[in-house]
């Protein structure tokens, strides 16, 4: 591709009006105006492998996407508390497509509602305030996906700064953690009793546990095997132990 000769930057527009704590990846990020499939590409004509946009898991311009989105808006725009075919159809896709026992949509506009849904829902239905949440994670910045998230890289104030309902446990980091490699599930499973001890001693309900399931601030590191599976189930317990009080 030929880089554009004349172009006008808009960094450092960007840079003038937007809000201070909206931070960019780079110093003087690319200045990206087109992307396609797994590529982005930038205006001096450079492509970039997408690896960390982690928002756009269907990639750029995705010709059906687009086109479904394209008839959409040229027949109706508007919100899920109106019924119409294609969000019904939709949502019965949706919900065909997830595990068993999950069968109820609620449809939310991004990552960080639906966080904030997750634990209003695990707060409704356990009666408990409490949530253990992983160290170096990041679930969004509503008030209450940020409150569980603790990476440093977001807010450098994360550790200090986290409401009393929030239980931050060791982070299953098979790269760079105490524990490396897939062999130390165990360890990363037995680093979460502490937190659930004291819960257990201090007779504190807990409402549930919230993790990434690849960790993304963390640098794209998939959990170690089981850990979710054992780390479940240990919550689970502990928290019919806490209710059975
Ligand atoms: C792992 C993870 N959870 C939650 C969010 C928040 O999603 P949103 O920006 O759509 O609110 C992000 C956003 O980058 C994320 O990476």
């Amino acid at each position: 591709m030929r880089p554009c000769r004349r172009v006008r930057r808009f960094w450092p527009v960007a840079r003038a009006i937007s809000a201070k704590p909206q931070k960019n990846y780079y110093a003087a990020p690319p200045q990206i105006e087109r992307g396609l499939r797994e590529h982005m590409v930038g205006v001096e004509g450079r492509a970039y492998l997408d690896m960390v946009n982690n928002v756009t898991i269907l990639g750029h311009g995705h010709p059906r996407l687009a086109d479904a989105v394209h008839r959409q808006w040229q027949r109706l725009n508007t919100n899920s508390r109106f019924h119409y075919a294609s969000v019904a159809a939709f949502s019965e896709r949706l919900a065909a497509l997830a595990p068993e026992g999950l069968d109820t949509v609620f449809l939310v506009n991004s990552g960080s509602e639906a966080n904030d849904l997750a634990l209003r829902l695990a707060w409704a239905a356990t009666g408990a305030r409490n949530m253990l949440c992983l160290l170096e994670g990041y679930h969004g910045w509503s008030v209450a996906s940020d409150a569980v998230s603790t990476s440093i890289a977001d807010n450098p104030q994360a550790l200090t700064t986290r409401p009393d309902w929030v239980h931050p446990v060791m982070s299953p980091n098979t790269y760079r953690g105490p524990f490396r490699g897939a062999g130390s599930t165990a360890d990363y499973v037995e680093a979460v009793m502490p937190t659930l001890e004291k819960l257990d001693r201090e007779v504190k309900g807990l409402a549930g546990f919230i993790c990434e399931c690849v960790y993304g601030n963390a640098g794209g590191i998939p959990l170690p095997p089981g850990y979710l599976r054992d780390v479940y189930a240990l919550v689970r317990g502990a928290r019919r132990g806490l209710h059975r009080r």
